[in-house]
């Protein structure tokens, strides 16, 4: 099979990682994509360095079984704490989520939030991405560990949602009008978040990702070549059928037949 025509492996810590999946699907519905979801050990937000590290490599390892061309490291709490370390061992390229929307968020005047898991806010991880691009810009970070559940339980558009992301926003200065949604499962929030922060520019990081997946494919990896719909392949560490019921929230499409691997 030519390169442009392997498949795009897609690992994240759980399901969130779909809503970066229906990103890409909707810019490049042709691409055949293979995801990967470690379900049995998630979340890993409330996890070390060393443990998101090693997780991340196990992973990367899985994903390799089918000759991907690209990996995307969906989940940002796994980019910014695997990436250097799946990049120097991966025989394909690997992009993850923060480079993206850091750069998005650089592009913006004024000051900019970020708003993720409390193991990706600790790396500082943004922080440095959209230094490197502007050194100038000023960044504000609130870790919003409780997002992740409710995102989970399907409450997109709730007052409870409204109150706990209320507590968190205000955390954030009120000339804070760019917020970067630095998780996989934020996107899906959208409708709270809004409402609780009104006149605010939400930067999807999976939708930035999925740009630049764009970039690579239309660089030299080449896209792939049949014109139908590509497969969507879906495999999980843990399938419950609850994991299922959410997943195909986040994907916005049924996620058809779920394989079982081990960790
Ligand atoms: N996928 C994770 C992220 O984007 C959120 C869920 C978790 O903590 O595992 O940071």
């Amino acid at each position: 099979m030519s390169r442009a025509d392997r498949t795009i492996g897609v690992f994240d810590s759980g399901i969130g990682g779909l809503t970066v999946v229906r990103a890409i699907r909707r810019l490049l519905p042709g691409e055949s994509i293979t995801y990967l979801g470690d379900t049995a050990r998630l979340p890993y937000g409330t996890k070390s360095h060393r443990t998101i590290e090693r997780y991340t490599l196990q992973m990367g390892e899985i994903l390799q079984r089918f000759d991907p061309k690209l990996i995307v490291v969906a989940c940002n709490t796994a980019s910014a704490h695997g990436l250097p370390a799946l990049q120097a061992v991966s025989p394909c390229p690997v992009v993850g989520v923060i480079e993206p929307g850091a750069e998005a968020a650089a592009q913006v005047k004024g000051p900019v939030g970020i708003i993720g898991t409390l193991a990706t806010v600790s790396s500082a991880s943004y922080d440095e991405a959209i230094l490197r691009h502007d050194p100038s810009k000023t960044i504000h970070s609130v870790a919003c560990t409780l997002l992740v559940p409710l995102a989970e339980e399907g409450w997109f558009d709730d007052p409870i949602t409204d109150a706990i992301a209320r507590r968190y926003l205000n955390q954030l200065p009120f000339e804070v009008k760019t917020i970067v949604l630095g998780c996989t499962h934020y996107p899906t929030l959208l409708p709270s978040l809004e409402r609780t922060r009104p006149d605010t520019r939400w930067v999807d990081s999976g939708e930035v990702t999925a740009l630049s997946v764009d970039r690579l494919l239309k660089g030299s990896l080449g896209y792939r070549t049949e014109s139908a719909r590509g497969p969507l392949r879906i495999l999980l560490t843990d399938a419950s059928s609850r994991l299922r019921e959410v997943g195909e929230r986040f994907l916005g499409e049924p996620l058809g037949n779920v394989e079982l691997v081990e960790p």
